[in-house]
């Protein structure tokens, strides 16, 4: 089962997510443990992918601050707050956020001098956010509808089943 998430790298972006997706759902639908399960889903993301970094920030609601959570690539800052940044600032909309220059978005958290643009979504339910997948990218615009589909898809998913 541990290696069992199979994508073919010659695939285009949407037949990629396509194949994931069902894959990350079955590889999840039973194990009832949330950080073993984002750690997984971040991992097949990151390889299957071919992304920077991906990882999950939690909600730590006392503090109005978000906490790294499992994650796949370089070390990342480990507090971020409300409205701060693009993370801060998707879970304070409760929106998901496709930053295309990070370097354009005021306010940008630069966790890695070699992210280039960025996609942030909420995981949320009952419209109180939980947690935010934050994916990276080495490239400048590489991130579109594609991706606000299925990672949408997915955040959804992780709030019906998972949290
Ligand atoms: N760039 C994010 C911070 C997290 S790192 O990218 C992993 C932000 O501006 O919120």
């Amino acid at each position: 089962m541990a290696d069992s998430i199979q994508i073919d790298h010659f695939l285009s972006k949407e037949e990629r997510y396509k194949s994931l997706v069902p894959q990350i759902k079955a590889l999840t639908a039973n194990e009832s443990n949330l950080v073993a399960n984002l750690a997984n889903i971040a991992a097949a993301l990151k390889y299957s992918m071919g992304f920077f970094w991906v990882g999950f920030y939690r909600v730590d609601a006392n503090a109005q601050e978000l906490v790294l959570g499992p994650f796949q690539g370089p070390i990342a800052c480990t507090r971020n707050a409300l409205g701060k940044g693009v993370c801060g600032t998707a879970w304070k909309e409760n929106k998901t956020i496709v930053v295309p220059d990070v370097h354009q978005f005021p306010g940008h958290i630069a966790c890695s001098s070699e992210s280039q643009s960025e996609i942030v979504v909420p995981v949320a339910s009952k419209g109180t956010v939980h947690l935010v997948l934050d994916i990276d990218s080495n490239q400048l615009n590489d991130f579109d509808k594609t991706d606000e589909e299925y990672l949408g898809e997915l955040s959804e998913y992780i709030s019906t089943n998972l949290l």
